[in-house]
């Protein structure tokens, strides 16, 4: 795989919102508990009445950015140093030497209040508008769009493609160019009606789109059977949806029977997604992000490598090739991909 250079920026941008979260850590009591602690973090959560899936991704960052250990499975309580330097119990510690890198207006503002309230519901249409929707296309040029495009052409099976899916595609950024490498393919992208309007304009830009990209007003949250047949179904930053989110009906397990039953005999399934296998490095970002992702109200954006594999397995596809979480671009994605037996 090439070699991707914005991941550590990506690294080093994100830790940048460690002094916010360890101060939200702080003020809500997570030191003063872990000093001497013998508890699990569900047992924390109740007798500290914080919300447990915040503290358990919040203990997760703590631990990879090494301000806690883990003693026993589950179990944690603050390191040496952090003792020394961010408990009253010291005379040198640096509770307000901290304060001075608290940022005011940063996407962690509000944890401490939401530890104790739990997140919001989550806004489905966060990437409704012209200026949400080429954010994420930008963020996915720093080697993403690369990565996959890559990964898809690597299949001999890609030379017969003529009908792909992008599910959850928004303007169809990652499978568009697609195109170019096999003019014979054909793309619907799947999206709330209000992005396919947007991205009708946007893909009119090119000549060589016109008439390939097809955008299909769609609701994922209530799949009832996609009556289309596919070669190839892509789903990028898009499964996660389906675990356990609030008002989605599907499971990961039933969508990707869905996913089976739609695609041709030996069509290919091609996902982009947040892994769990990471470096320690990636690690903490993908925790920093997880915890943010929370915030906002989805339970994870992380889909376990094990997990996804047995149920493609289970459900008749033969895994086919894998660039784990850890090789992956700024994100720490995994792509995965299986054919239909
Ligand atoms: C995290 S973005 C992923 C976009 C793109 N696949 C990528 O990887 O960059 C989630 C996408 O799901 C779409 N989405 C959210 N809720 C939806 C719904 N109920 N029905 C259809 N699409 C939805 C959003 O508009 C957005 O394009």
């Amino acid at each position: 795989m090439q070699k991707i250079l914005y991941k550590p920026f990506n690294n080093l941008f994100y830790k940048s919102y460690l002094p916010t979260i360890v101060h939200s850590a702080m003020v809500v009591g997570v030191f003063d508990r872990l000093k001497k602690n013998t508890l699990k973090v569900n047992e924390l959560a109740k007798v500290m009445n914080l919300h447990f899936g915040l503290l358990n991704t919040l203990i997760k960052v703590l631990k990879h950015a090494q301000f806690i250990e883990e003693t026993k499975e589950g179990i944690y309580k603050l390191t040496e140093d952090s003792l020394i330097y961010f408990t009253d119990e010291y005379a040198k510690n640096q509770i307000s030497g901290l304060q001075k890198f608290v940022a005011k207006d940063s996407p962690f503002s509000n944890l401490t209040s939401l530890l104790k309230s739990g997140p919001p519901a989550y806004m489905p249409n966060r990437w409704s508008t012209k200026k949400g929707m080429f954010a994420i296309e930008q963020d996915a040029k720093a080697g993403s769009i690369e990565a996959v495009q890559n990964f898809i052409i690597s299949h001999a099976e890609f030379k017969t493609v003529t009908n792909i899916c992008d599910y959850g595609g928004n303007s169809g950024y990652y499978t568009r160019d697609l195109i170019q490498t096999n003019p014979n393919v054909n793309i619907d992208v799947y999206d709330r009606p209000e992005v396919c309007e947007i991205a009708q304009d946007l893909n009119n830009v090119s000549s060589i789109y016109k008439g390939k990209i097809n955008h299909i007003a769609y609701d994922i949250t209530t799949v009832k059977k996609i009556t289309k047949n596919y070669d190839l179904f892509f789903c990028s930053h898009i499964l996660y949806h389906y675990m356990g989110l609030n008002g989605v009906e599907d499971s990961l397990e039933s969508i990707i029977k869905k996913i089976y039953d739609t695609l041709n005999p030996g069509g290919l399934f091609i996902s982009n997604h947040c892994g769990e296998k990471l470096s320690e490095e990636d690690a903490l970002t993908n925790q920093i992000m997880e915890l943010n992702v929370k915030m906002s109200g989805f339970p994870t954006h992380i889909i376990s490598e094990r997990s996804l594999i047995s149920i493609l397995e289970k459900n008749g596809f033969k895994i086919l090739k894998m660039i784990p979480a850890a090789e992956g671009v700024h994100y720490g994605t995994m792509l995965l991909s299986a054919i239909k037996l």
